[in-house]
This record gives C-alpha cells, sequence and structure tokens, in this order.
C-alpha cells in the first residue's frame, strides 16, 4: 500500500508539487491524503484541490493556543487516514514550530525540508543568512523533525555553489531559487526512502538501507507440454534481478550536470556511492545521499 501522506504548507507550495509530480512519476510509493495549511491563501492549497486532494486550510490565530491547533491538526490528519504506523507528515514551507503533543503523535514520521546545510543556517531565511555570511558553498537538508528548530536528524543534503553575486544585497534570492531546484530533487528522494521502510534513526544518524532485492516472477511451467526435463530441454533459469538505481530519475529536473557514480551503483557493490556534480565553475562540490541506492 502506498505511504498515506499528510503534507502542511504555508506558502507556495512547489515542493508539494514536486512531491506529487514524483509519486506521479512511479518514484514515490505514497499518496497525499490530505493538505494542511495554517494560511488560507497558501498556494499549495490550490494545487492540491487542482489535483481533487483534500485541502484545508487552518488559521492558527483561531485556536486560543498552540497546543489546540496542534490537536486540530493531529486529529485532521488521522481522520484522512495517515497514523504513526504506516503514514508520514511532510512538512513542505510550513512556517509554524510544532509542538511535542503534536510530533509524540507521529514518532520519526514528521519530516521537513530546509534551504541550508544544517547545522548551519536555521530558522526562517536559511539561505539569505547563508548568502549574507559569504558562504562558498550552500545547499539544503531533509530531516526528520523534533523539539528544535531545523535540528532533527539529517536524511539527505545537497550542495550548491554560491557566488559572490549571491552575497550582494537581495542577491540571497537568486541563491534560494537554485537552492529550491535541489530541494525539488532531495525531498521527494527522501519520502521515497521513507515510504520504502529504508530509513533507520539511530542516535542522531539516519542510516538508508539497500533497495531489497527482488526477484523476477518464475515465468509460467511448461512440464505440461514438455517431456521430463533433460539435457537437451532445461527448464527455463528463474533469474534474480535487482532494479537499478532509480537515483538517476530523481534529477531528471536538477539544474547541475550530475551523473551516478558507479562504485556501489548496485545493492550488492561495495565502496561508496553517490552523486558527483561534474563542471562546476568555482570547483568540484558534491552532494552526498548518504545512501547506496
Ligand atoms: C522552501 O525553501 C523550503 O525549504 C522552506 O520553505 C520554502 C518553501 O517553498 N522550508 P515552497 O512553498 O515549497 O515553494
Amino acid at each position: 500500500m502506498p505511504m498515506p501522506l499528510a503534507v502542511l504548507v504555508s506558502g507556495g507550495g512547489s515542493n508539494l508539487q514536486s512531491i506529487l509530480d514524483k509519486i506521479d512519476a512511479g518514484l514515490v510509493d505514497a499518496e497525499v491524503r490530505v493538505v494542511l495549511s495554517n494560511k488560507a491563501e497558501a498556494y499549495g492549497l490550490t494545487r492540491a484541490r487542482q489535483r481533487n486532494i483534500p485541502a484545508l486550510a487552518l488559521p492558527h490565530t483561531a485556536f486560543a493556543t498552540r497546543q489546540d491547533f496542534d490537536a486540530e491538526m493531529v486529529r485532521l490528519i488521522h481522520a484522512h487516514g495517515v497514523d504513526a504506523t504506516t503514514g508520514a507528515i511532510a512538512l513542505a514551507g510550513f512556517m509554524r514550530m510544532l509542538t511535542p503533543e503534536f510530533l509524540r503523535a507521529f514518532p520519526h514520521r514528521v519530516v521537513n525540508i530546509h534551504p541550508a546545510l544544517l547545522p548551519s543556517f536555521p530558522g526562517t531565511h536559511g539561505a539569505a543568512d547563508a548568502a549574507s555570511y559569504g558562504v562558498r558553498l550552500a545547499g539544503c537538508s531533509v530531516h526528520f523533525v523534533d523539539e528544535i528548530m531545523d535540528h532533527g536528524p539529517v536524511i539527505i543534503q545537497a550542495a550548491v555553489p554560491a557566488l559572490p553575486s549571491d552575497w550582494e544585497e537581495g542577491g540571497g534570492e537568486a541563491l534560494a531559487a537554485r537552492i529550491l531546484k535541489l530541494e525539488h530533487c532531495i525531498y521527494p528522494q527522501a519520502l521515497a526512502w521513507l515510504a520504502k521502510g529504508r530509513l533507520k534513526v539511530q542516535d542522531r544518524h539516519v542510516l538508508v538501507a539497500p533497495p531489497p532485492r527482488r526477484i523476477a516472477a518464475a515465468p509460467p511451467c511448461p512440464a505440461w507440454r514438455a517431456p521430463p526435463w533433460s539435457r537437451a530441454s532445461s527448464p527455463p533459469e528463474h533469474k534474480a534481478w535487482q532494479a537499478a538505481p532509480k537515483f538517476r530519475a530523481f534529477l531528471a529536473d536538477c539544474p547541475l550536470n550530475w551523473s551516478w557514480r558507479g562504485a556501489g551503483a548496485t545493492p550488492r557493490s561495495s565502496g561508496p556511492a553517490g552523486l558527483i556534480q561534474k563542471g562546476v565553475r568555482h570547483g568540484a562540490f558534491p552532494a552526498f545521499p548518504n545512501a547506496n541506492g
């Protein structure tokens, strides 16, 4: 069964869109059951409604306390079939801190995307803060959510060069736009791993299990029309096969020139696996999904 997913947005919802597109493409085994927003005008709600996904505005100002607001969100999420066992919550530009009560309802099932290489530049202006600081390498992080802002265990990160023009007044916007394109690649990838049960949290570390080996269905047995097996007519081989790494597909709309590195490209081979970025004018800046498939 596809992983039931609730997506929480406060704004444009381009990350929601990328998740929906990758689900449509068969790359993420999940189903968005409900989209919630604390802002009635959030365009993310419109994106959901255009696809007939339940989209609910829940203005936080209508609630006396954070706990009341979060309790209503938990109720709505459960009511749409998303629970802590099989479901997950994706924060996609949701600009509210979640209460411990909310997180206790979905332990290790709430994920967030942040436009900076955590633990650097947490907070609401991650990309702009990185630009004003004058970093040479920026990026984005998908992480499990804990009670501290932009703090939980990191699932995947991707990096992009920061240019001197990004450091100028207002340059943070250009950097944020380049980072956003990477977000659209790594967020669906993290959710795909989560949906397949491949993520394990050990203290602060997230381990990504290799994809399960799949065995092709046995071909129909021809015994009914063939004589008993002999050397001359041996039974068809039941070949085991492995799915090729799908990571390439997540990068189809990436702005950079990525390529799959061979080592570790199949689940059984050893060595580091990952993506390397080629042809970057300002040096080599690898992105490093910490997985091998
Ligand atoms: C993204 O940059 C995300 O990292 C941050 O908020 C922004 C949301 O963008 N948390 P969108 O609404 O998904 O377009």
